[in-house]
């Protein structure tokens, strides 16, 4: 008996620190402890010892169940505690790593150039109005006096989709439009794409204006003079001056083109004015009688001006942008300059 007391001892405490789980810690307990363990058996054989020998062996078996079930204990404290390392180990969250957010978008130079444009006029008490791209040779040429022979209209400048329907060439389409449908005090802005036959570093086949329409009871020169140098203070900054050129176009009379003074150089010269000091933004005049007449509104009693701006030179003059086809190809590197 002493001998098989001492084996069990012997080989358990090996047995139970390589258990590496709980079920096979329970096997090992049914194993020595349970009804048929070996340790129950030692237990039931007592009763062959003799009377002398009992009270000895008996101890020892006990000794040898207190071991077991000390082993057995420790070993499931110790399954249990690697458990739970294994457990915090796989769900630990590193609080110092960076993590990847999606790139923040921005709006594009030219919608930013848009809105700041428009939000200028906005501030005078312009409205916005849209008109359609697809437009009658009504609108975009006849009843803004320019007639079938007129050379602008060469269909080298325009896009004609038939006789009469044309992508339209100048946002000035939706002065003939508004005229047409409103009646006066009309103060109105009119942003939108344009089409016109053209294709280098300074011209697109497709580019953004920025219509201007007052009409009122005198309205005049001195009245546009004075909204363009606002705006061109709000929108090229403080100091910028203005002056009008002498121009032609066949909806205005008289006729005038805007530069600002060169705000790179502030007037000096450089690369930018091509050292005159001064910069062309855009076309102007005062709306002619013909048109107003066209559109059914009495030029004896009402007179207008009216201006187009080119949004894509604005927005290169502004930002510094040396080349118009950069602004369309949507190259990331170039636009998450303007964010
Ligand atoms: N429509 C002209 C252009 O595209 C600009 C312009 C608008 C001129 C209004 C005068 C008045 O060049």
């Amino acid at each position: 008996m002493l001998d098989k007391i001492k084996s069990i001892s012997d080989s358990v405490k090996k047995i139970i620190s390589e258990a590496d789980g709980s079920g096979v810690l329970n096997d090992m307990r049914v194993k020595y402890l349970g009804k048929n363990g070996e340790i129950t058996a030692l237990l039931k054989n007592l009763k062959n010892c003799s009377p002398e020998e009992k009270p000895f062996i008996g101890k020892h078996i006990n000794i040898l169940r207190e071991q077991v079930e000390k082993l057995l204990a420790e070993r499931e404290k110790t399954l249990a505690e690697i458990e739970l390392n294994k457990k915090i180990e796989s769900e630990k969250i590193d609080v110092t790593l960076s993590l990847n957010y999606p790139k923040k978008g921005g709006l594009h130079p030219l919608t930013l150039a848009r809105n700041e444009l428009v939000d200028a006029f906005v501030g005078m008490g312009f409205e916005v109005k849209e008109g359609p791209e697809i437009e009658l040779d009504f609108y975009n040429f006849q009843q803004l006096n320019i007639p079938k022979d007129h050379p602008s209209r060469d269909a080298q400048d325009t896009f004609y989709i038939n006789d009469n329907i044309l992508l339209r060439t100048q946002t000035s389409a939706v002065q003939a439009r508004t005229m047409e449908s409103e009646k006066p005090p009309i103060r109105i802005v009119c942003p939108g794409k344009v089409y016109r036959l053209d294709d280098d570093a300074t011209h697109s086949p497709m580019f953004q204006q920025i219509e201007g329409l007052v009409v009122d009871k005198n309205i005049n020169l001195c009245d546009l003079k004075g909204t363009l140098d606002e705006f061109a203070r709000k929108f090229f900054g403080e100091d910028t001056k203005t002056r009008f050129r002498p121009s032609y176009f066949p909806f205005t009379e008289p006729s005038v083109e805007l530069d600002v003074s060169c705000f790179m150089c502030h007037g000096k010269g450089c690369r930018l004015c091509k050292g005159t000091g001064w910069i062309e933004v855009l076309g102007a005049g005062v709306v002619n009688p013909v048109v107003l007449k066209n559109c059914g509104i009495d030029p004896e009693i009402y007179s207008g001006f009216a201006f187009g701006i080119g949004i894509e030179r604005c927005a290169m003059l502004k930002y510094g942008i040396p080349d118009m086809r950069i602004l369309f190809e949507n190259d990331i590197r170039f636009l998450s300059q303007y964010k």
